[in-house]
């Protein structure tokens, strides 16, 4: 399939503020399994995802167990995750970063691999595996901090913000969970400045996050949308996105980096 990458290229080089939506694919060259493709968590485990529709519910009714449930059950995808390293979709995307073309990447995943990679400027939409946030003050800490074993041990559970006393949950937004203020203010910022938005390896089928190229595309000048993805989802079926390239991110997003390097050199 002819994949338009020199047009992609051109696009970034001479783009104001280019940024990136990503989800769970492009970390599956990583080894961490994505949700609802071929052979993702959900599309494996249906009763997962329905499962997981309750956690939220039972954080605000009980959070102390909610805790004891959440110390007592190994997450998969957790387990995925801690072995898991950066591969080329991130190391890309770092690379346009250190270019000065991408400014900031806006991801669903958990897995701080963007940063493993070197991306400075990202904003964890859905929270991180390896923090936990205050659900009074907003405040996050590094989940390493706690020692939840011994608090879970000494009857001292749910873990208490340092800040203002509040209740810790995992920082991780679990579906019906509003999206934290100070993400939704981010991102809805670097969505009304960028002028290229690439969205990379996502089903785009959860909102808040599957509005985002929507409201980019929605505005006056629209921003032109790059899609690169392993099958059509719905923003490739409506036209929203200028640029469909189908594929792995592993292989698609270094060409584009490679690309805008050579053109920026030359
Ligand atoms: N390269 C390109 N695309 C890929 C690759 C790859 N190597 N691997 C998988 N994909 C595609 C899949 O075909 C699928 O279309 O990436 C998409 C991943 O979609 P999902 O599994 O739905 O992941 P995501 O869109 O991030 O899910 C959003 O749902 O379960 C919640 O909170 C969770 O953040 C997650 C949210
Ligand atoms: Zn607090």
């Amino acid at each position: 399939m002819n994949i338009p990458i020199d047009e992609v290229v051109e696009a970034l080089v001479k783009s104001k503020y280019a940024i990136a939506l990503t989800g769970a694919g492009v970390s599956t060259e990583s080894g961490i399994p994505d949700f609802r493709g071929p052979s993702g968590i959900w599309t494996r485990n249906p009763e997962a995802e329905r499962r997981a529709y309750e956690v939220y519910s039972l954080f605000l009714r009980d959070p102390r167990r909610f805790w004891e449930e959440y110390l007592s059950t190994s997450s998969i995808l957790e387990s995925y995750i801690e072995k898991a390293q950066p591969n080329p979709s991130h190391f890309a995307l770092a690379e346009l970063e250190s270019m000065g073309v991408l400014k900031c990447v806006i991801t669903q995943n958990i897995d701080g691999l963007h940063e493993k990679a070197g991306s400075k400027n990202v904003i964890e939409f859905h929270g991180s595996i390896y923090k936990l946030r205050c659900v009074d003050c907003g405040a996050r800490y590094p989940k390493s901090d706690f020692n939840l074993i011994a608090l879970r041990d000494e009857g001292k559970l749910p873990p208490i913000c340092i800040m203002c006393g509040g209740t810790l949950k995992p920082d991780v937004v679990y579906f019906t969970e509003p999206i934290p203020r100070d993400v939704i203010v981010r991102s809805l910022e670097e969505v009304r400045k960028c002028d290229v938005m690439l969205v990379c390896g996502s089903s785009l089928v959860v909102y808040p996050a599957a509005e985002l190229p929507r409201l980019a595309k929605r505005k006056v000048p629209p921003a032109l949308i790059i899609e690169v993805n392993l099958e059509p989802t719905p923003i490739t079926i409506e036209g929203i996105s200028d640029y469909f390239l189908q594929g792995r991110t592993g292989e698609i997003l270094p060409k584009i980096a490679d690309g805008v390097k050579k053109k920026l050199m030359s």
